[in-house]
């Protein structure tokens, strides 16, 4: 099994699309029952993405809280992708699961594994954005960490607090590779332009060397509760999700 997760510093930079947006790609390629993406934000917007508003309280926080098996949560959508929302649960609820998450560092690691979704299943995890017990828990377990960043200022200055955050994940030799995966990327707009190149000089290796433009297509597809590449199949952004999810599959060796 192999588990990507899906973070970034700053909020809005489009963790939740690039996660649906890219497993769906993924299991275009790797085929249906072998993708699943998982919520772990108190935000519970993941699950949209695939129609799947019936989705209301059940997820991983209700889950863990009863200590029943995640698997028995998991919705599958039509789109070849198994979706865990986050659940649409009370205040007092989210505290006690983040207070457990906080007690069990390796918990959602465990809660993965014991969903038994097979050794060749791929599972796809977003988070809340900036430091939290949820993007620690994703450390914790992930084969891969993706780094949302937009090519603008608010995004290039939150690098510094990324990396020394990432400095300070403990059990640092175990710490998964992470890159930064740009997003939003507009070559006709001079500072996106500008910020992209810089991120590239001042990133090297760290970037993914496929990022994902800026494509109206996106917000319409979630509208429309699906995912771009369903919604806009030859456009830019599913273009851009097709290759990344191919680049994702072979760095997985998948
Ligand atoms: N490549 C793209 N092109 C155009 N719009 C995009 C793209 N990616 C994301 N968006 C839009 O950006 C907005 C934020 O996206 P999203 O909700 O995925 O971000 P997020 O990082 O998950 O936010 P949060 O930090 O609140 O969880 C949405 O309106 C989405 O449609
Ligand atoms: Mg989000």
């Amino acid at each position: 099994m192999s588990v990507i997760g899906i973070v970034s510093m700053k909020g809005g930079v489009g963790k939740t699309s690039a996660t649906a947006n890219l497993a769906a790609a993924m299991a275009t390629t790797l085929g249906a029952n072998r993708v699943s993406v998982v919520d772990l934000d108190p935000q519970n917007a993941l699950h949209w993405h695939f129609g799947l508003q019936s989705a209301l309280t059940a997820g991983v926080c209700e889950q863990s809280l009863r200590g029943a098996d995640w698997a028995d949560a998991m919705a599958s959508s039509e789109f070849g992708v198994a979706c865990l929302p986050y659940g649409n649960v009370s205040e007092p609820d989210r505290e006690a699961f983040e207070l457990l998450l906080e007690t069990d560092s390796q918990w959602v690691g465990a809660q993965v594994k014991r969903a038994g979704l097979g050794n060749d299943a791929v599972v796809l995890i977003d988070t809340p954005p900036g430091p939290s017990v949820y993007m620690r828990q994703v450390f914790a377990c992930a084969d891969l960490v993706l780094i949302v960043l937009l090519a603008d200022a608010g995004s290039y200055a939150t690098i510094p607090a990324m990396e020394s955050w990432l400095d300070e994940v403990p059990d640092s030799d175990f710490r998964p590779p992470s890159l930064y995966v740009l997003n939003q990327i507009d070559r006709s707009e001079p500072l996106n332009r500008d910020v992209a190149e810089q991120l590239q000089r001042h990133l090297g290796a760290r970037l993914a060397p496929i990022g994902i433009h800026r494509d109206e297509a996106v917000g319409e597809a979630l509208a429309f509760q699906q995912p771009v590449l369903v919604y806009d199949p030859h456009g830019q952004a599913s273009h851009d999700l097709a290759r990344l999810a191919s680049w994702v599959i072979n760095t997985l060796n998948r």
